[in-house]
């Protein structure tokens, strides 16, 4: 294999840039009238002086021509970086700005560039960084669109290829004019690919079934995935992939993009007329405008591009471990993550202290080591209809306060953590009465609320100080490792009361930017508290929350055989550290489910693992298998949190019957020397008279002899690597762990097997 230079090339002559290291290749060009074009983007090739030749043009009829007399050049089919809104490119646009006139055409054209090692910081946005200059190479480039002095610098940043085939991109206005400007549309992302012959592949859900995975072929016109409800959703993830048809897990080209952030976004494919496709990811347009007023700026937030021919695995692990590595932060960072127990599916709102503390005190015995208070120790939180907004401890309930009961917590020889909902109030609380106008609403308007909570709008300086002066109290007095930071409704009538007719436009992402500054305060004062972000569950579950929280809680759905989709969806893009997963009671509290509590473990060992139940109500049976479960995890937790995870079969149906008919499910994770690997194979109904059922592995050393050790019988057997990825393990294998499989399986199995080399 040819070793590609890592480097960022600028050729004068032909004012040409390549992006170049061994996974891909990205090359533009400034053309004759000074317009940014793309090239190439794929696999790596050679530089070279001049690549003008791989220049696509061809003149259409009833296209717009920039030249006079000639009607030969049009933008309209010619693959752009940054298409202007309103010339000769009558497609999606990449930017749109409003002058005082009314007017909206832009023309931006090449003025300078610069490339330096390393990446830099964007102003109060969440993104990917690097520990030190080697890490990466930036490429800036500054476009000028003259008639109103507004400058566009697009970052490019092509990180090591010990990152795999991966760019950051954003952009930035500068208004150098004098005229009052509307920034009405600004991708973070466009990117323009000569064909159409690609499936497009999207994680969509909703509350407690997110992201899961869905494939069509794209078509001619848009296909779009967006969200319009003030954080990034549980019905569409920010996250694309443009898969060759004939690519899978294992192999073949995949283009994809995520976005670094946490609001609206819009996500999409845009096919025209002779099959190119344009690929775009930003902001959405819809309800955003901002006002750039001379000498300011607009930075749009970062995405993620990643390019790989080795199939949707490899394109996961290039995702996977620059938003474990380079995009979370903070102490917790490469850390194995505690194992915790949540008192919420345990008591919901109907608890006492002595109750906690009896839950506490097992869950020590078991050898948990975080105990988390979820919601209702606030305020007068005894139900969800009171309290949001009022982060002072419920007296009547915690008599000892939050400190008494973290010390008491502490005491026990557990951790404490604490849930928070910052962005939410309920009108029956002491912050709504006194500040009745610091929630989001339009005047003379309805106030819609759900589960009887109004948005605090986080626009608005004095009303994230407020948040963030009684959450740092609390924080300081008591004894708090952990913080979960929930947020459970969609923002809707939205209006900044603060601002002028001029800036509505800029409420959402202002919303947004407040939430990021009370997560930076926050995580700067407090670094060693380990912060997990929430939304109802998987509601904002993107990048940009892993920068602050580098864990979320998945799903509110905790039902084992629901979680495989979710977490096998949520694979696609996010790392096993960063997906809350836990324990629950059966019948499962969402779906109703009986499940063994084997499979429950097994499922929810893939993530950053934890209970969600009342351990006293267990048998003693059950709590001698959640010791070993415990014991299991902490044996294991460095390789199941950040070893290298494979899909290995899909929940998702792809075939009718057999293997991939959606009824079995298999992953696995890896570590970085090959040594060893934990295998999950999960099944959901049970067959008799089952055809051979082996389920092939990767990520092995070809030449390592693994051994496999069973748990019941003890049986080991040898197999090398390559074996176990051509042929796989007969699925009939009983587990290595002993925690409490069914001797016969039944519905709803799971088997984990564990190989060890020398
Ligand atoms: C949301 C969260 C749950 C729990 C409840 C508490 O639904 O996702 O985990 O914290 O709120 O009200």
């Amino acid at each position: 294999m040819t070793n590609y230079p890592f480097a960022i090339h600028y050729e004068a002559t032909s004012r040409t840039f390549h992006l170049q290291n061994d996974n891909l290749s990205y090359i533009m060009m400034v053309d004759d009238y000074g317009k940014l074009l793309q090239l190439y983007f794929g696999k790596p090739i050679q530089h070279r002086e001049n690549f003008s030749h791989l220049f696509n043009f061809t003149t259409h009829a009833m296209s717009a021509s920039i030249l006079e007399y000639d009607s030969s050049y049009s933008y309209e089919n010619v693959k752009q970086e940054f298409p202007d809104f309103g010339a000769t490119d009558l497609r999606s646009a990449a930017v749109k700005i409003r002058q005082e006139n009314g007017a909206t055409v832009t023309d931006f054209r090449y003025q300078s560039h610069r490339i330096f090692a390393g990446k830099e910081k964007l102003a109060g946005l969440p993104a990917s960084y690097v520990k030190n200059p080697e890490e990466a190479w930036t490429l800036e480039i500054q476009l000028l669109d003259a008639l109103t002095n507004v400058t566009a610098t697009l970052s490019y940043t092509l990180f090591a290829p010990t990152f795999g085939g991966i760019i950051a991109r954003s952009v930035k206005l500068s208004n150098n004019g004098n005229e009052n400007l509307q920034v009405e549309r600004l991708l973070s992302l466009s990117l323009d690919l000569p064909d159409k012959n690609y499936e497009w592949v999207q994680l969509a859900g909703a509350w407690a079934r997110e992201r899961e995975i869905e494939e069509r072929p794209l078509a001619h016109g848009s296909q779009a995935i967006y969200s319009l409800r003030g954080h990034s959703s549980p019905h569409h993830n920010p996250f694309a992939a443009l898969k060759r048809p004939t690519a899978d897990e294992t192999q073949g080209e995949v283009i994809a993009t995520t976005f670094v952030y946490s609001g609206n976004f819009l996500l999409q494919a845009e096919v025209n007329s002779i099959d190119m496709t344009r690929l775009q990811l930003g902001i959405h347009p819809e309800g955003f405008s901002w006002q750039l007023l001379p000498g300011t700026s607009f930075q749009a937030p970062e995405a993620l591009l990643v390019y790989t021919d080795k199939g949707l695995n490899q394109m996961s692990a290039t995702f996977h471990k620059l938003l474990q590595k380079r995009v979370a932060r903070g102490q917790w960072r490469d850390q194995a993550r505690p194992i915790l127990l949540n008192n919420w599916e345990a008591t919901y709102f109907d608890f006492t202290e002595e109750k906690l503390l009896a839950i506490a005190q097992t869950a020590k015995e078991v050898g948990v080591e975080l105990f988390v208070l979820d919601d209702g120790w606030f305020g007068q939180r005894t139900s969800d209809r009171a309290g949001l907004g009022d982060w002072t401890p419920n007296q009547d309930r915690l008599p000892n306060g939050i400190a008494g009961l973290s010390q008491k917590i502490a005491d026990t020889g557990l951790k404490f953590g604490l849930w928070f909902e910052p962005e939410m109030v309920n009108k029956d609380s002491q912050l709504y009465r006194q500040h009745p106008d610091w929630i989001i609403h339009t005047p003379h308007r309805q106030q819609s609320q759900y589960r009887n909570q109004y948005v605090l709008n986080f626009a608005r300086e004095e009303v994230v100080d407020n948040i963030y002066q009684q959450m740092a109290q609390i924080l300081r007095e008591a004894k708090i490792d952990y913080v979960k930071w929930d947020m459970n409704r969609s923002i809707s009538e939205a209006f900044d009361s603060s601002r002028p007719a001029s800036q509505q436009g800029e409420i959402y992402h202002r919303y947004i930017l407040g939430v990021y500054a009370l997560y930076e305060r926050l995580t700067s004062e407090f670094p060693q508290i380990l912060f997990e972000s929430c939304a109802s569950g998987g509601g904002r579950f993107d990048a940009g929350m892993l920068y602050y929280a580098p864990q979320a809680w998945t799903s509110d759905n905790s039902d084992a055989i629901c979680r495989l989709k979710i977490q096998y969806g949520t694979s696609l893009v996010y790392p096993v550290s960063a997906m809350g997963a836990h324990v629950s009671i059966t019948p499962n509290h969402q779906v109703g489910r009986m499940t063994p509590l084997s499979t429950r473990a097994a499922v929810a060992l893939f993530g950053t693992f934890g209970y969600e139940l009342d351990l006293n109500q267990l048998t003693s049976e059950e709590i001698a298998q959640v010791k070993e479960q415990i014991a299991f995890m902490k044996e294991h937790r460095d390789l199941l949190q950040f070893g290298r995870f494979y899909r290995l079969r899909s929940p998702f149906a792809t075939v009718a019957g057999g293997f991939g008919d959606g009824n079995d499910t298999a992953w696995m994770v890896v570590a970085p020397d090959q040594r060893k690997a934990i295998v999950g194979f999960f099944q959901i109904l049970n067959k008799v008279d089952e055809p051979f059922n082996w389920v092939k592995l990767a990520g092995l050393a070809p030449d390592k002899h693994y051994t496999l050790t069973t748990g019941p019988t003890g049986e080991t057997i040898t197999y090398t690597g390559d074996e176990l990825m051509a042929i796989g393990i007969d699925t009939r294998k009983d587990s290595t762990t002993t925690f409490g499989a069914p001797e016969t399986r039944s519905d709803f199995s799971s088997r984990l097997w564990v190989l060890e080399a020398e």
